[in-house]
């Protein structure tokens, strides 16, 4: 069931106008390159985009994007061609209020696509009660976006017919991206591509099912297993085929899980690869300008965005004015910050019905947050294990609501990192494109236990 969204707008934080004088921060934004924050604060889209360039030549030349048109995604028209990555504990109902608030208060309204968490197929069969409740959406959100993690054409089709048939979704997303060993020992996730017959399988599936009903299915992958073993080119060409109505590339491998740095080159070759559908680009967008650099260095018709929002919604509003060739840019003070995690924290118990559930989710947004503020540790330790709303705000109550945005300290990368991995594969996955029928019994166990991708 869909649920009333509260209807309190989002603050709308004061266009970025730092001073430009000795005691203005300093931002590195390259080995050689140190700029004075009140200079990044008030540098032009275009001064910020060639620091982009600056930062990742491996990125090619990066100019100011064309203006995009609207993002279409089958019958969807998202005006604001930016796209909330799904994220396993993060992208519910509602981190994607919150996303959604602020996405519309810069932009007139205009749509972006906010999608789920990822769900498995066949939960949502068996009709599991957090499944259930993983589906939902608010009232006033449109489209309805909900990704989908399928290991074979027939749970995938029975779970879409539930989506469609019971008019759940507007929109579903296939994730063939995940890259947790669990899921790629037994083939499933960014391993499943792999095998070209069973993908293609999937996505028509899909697509069958939901297109009577008129629901896009779109496809999100990564660049391969290793470099040895790419396939989004392949998978591009078959999801299209298969009826998809956009494809969205993580520029990464499964090895590099979240480590390294995205290959957006990978991101305009599936682009001249596939000229007929939408395609997405996704890694690495921390902030508005990398969206826009991304657009001009690969040409992709929009952007997805996981990490660089996480405490950080108001990234949405940024992306809003950056895609409609607007300048100002969110630099809430530390009030401002605390206001919106203490609004995260009542959605989430709003989501969870459940105020201690809904607390001990907002811990671990904790410290995106207050990533680069002044917060003392005793603070921080506090929240950390804060399992009240009234707890929280005697917490957040310590700290200073005046200092401003601290630049530099809180931007760029947040979440998940890491190392490159070994890609824990079935025996034999990698010595044919065609599954054998013990390998095929092997993929049918891959959907137990996934974690998002
Ligand atoms: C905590 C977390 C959970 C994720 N869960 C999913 C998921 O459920 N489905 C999916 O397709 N990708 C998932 N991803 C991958 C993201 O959608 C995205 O592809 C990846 O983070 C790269 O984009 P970024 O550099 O903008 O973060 C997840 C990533 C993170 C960090």
């Amino acid at each position: 069931m869909p649920v009333t969204a509260d209807s309190s707008p989002a603050p709308v934080f004061a266009p970025c106008s730092g001073p430009v004088g000795p005691d203005a921060l300093t931002l590195h934004t390259g080995p050689d390159r140190v700029v004075r924050m009140g200079e990044w604060q008030v540098m032009s889209t275009t001064a910020r985009l060639e620091t982009a360039r600056l930062d990742h030549p491996e990125r090619g030349d990066v100019g100011l994007p064309a203006a995009l048109p609207p993002l279409r995604i089958g019958p969807l028209e998202i005006a604001s061609p930016v796209v909330l990555a799904p994220m396993a504990g993060i992208t519910n109902r509602a981190f994607r209020r919150l996303c959604r608030e602020y996405g519309t208060a810069r932009s007139s309204g205009a749509t972006s696509l906010y999608v789920s968490e990822m769900i498995t197929s066949r939960a949502l069969v068996e009709r599991n009660e957090l499944t259930m409740r993983l589906i939902e959406h608010d009232l006033d959100e449109s489209p309805r976006s909900t990704q989908l993690y399928s290991v074979d054409p027939v749970t995938t089709a029975a779970a879409v017919r539930i989506l469609v048939s019971e008019d759940r979704a507007d929109h579903i997303d296939l994730n063939f991206g995940c890259p947790v060993p669990k899921v790629t020992r037994r083939g499933g996730g960014g391993a499943l591509p792999w095998k070209r017959e069973l993908f293609r399988s999937i996505v028509a599936a899909a697509v069958r099912e939901a297109s009577p009903y008129d629901v896009p299915v779109t496809v999100k992958m990564r660049m391969g297993i290793d470099p040895e073993h790419q396939t989004y080119l392949d998978a591009g060409r078959l999801a299209r085929d298969a009826g998809a109505a956009a494809v969205a590339l993580h520029a990464r491998t499964v090895a590099q899980a979240y480590s390294g740095v995205a290959d957006w080159s990978a991101i305009a070759r599936l682009k001249e690869a596939v000229t007929d559908i939408p395609v997405l680009g996704n890694g690495d967008i921390w902030s508005a300008e990398d969206a826009l650099a991304m657009v001009a260095a690969t040409g992709c018709d929009g952007v997805v965005v996981g990490r660089g929002c996480l405490g950080r919604p108001w990234l949405f509003a940024d992306l809003a004015a950056a895609f409609a060739g607007r300048p100002e840019r969110a630099q809430p003070t530390l009030g401002e910050v605390v206001d919106t995690l203490r609004r995260h924290a009542g959605y989430l118990v709003d989501f969870y019905d459940d105020e201690v559930k809904g607390c001990r989710d907002i811990r671990k947004h904790i410290a995106w947050y207050l990533k680069g503020f002044p917060a003392g540790s005793e603070i921080r330790n506090g929240l950390a294990l804060v399992d009240s709303l009234a707890a929280l705000d005697d917490l957040v109550g310590g700290l200073d609501r005046a200092a401003p945005w601290p630049g530099e300290p809180a931007e760029g990368q947040r979440g998940r990192a890491g190392n490159p991995r070994h890609v824990v594969l079935p025996e034999g996955w990698l010595d044919s494109r065609d599954l054998t029928p013990a390998q095929q019994a092997l993929v049918a166990e891959a959907e137990e236990s996934v974690s998002g991708g």
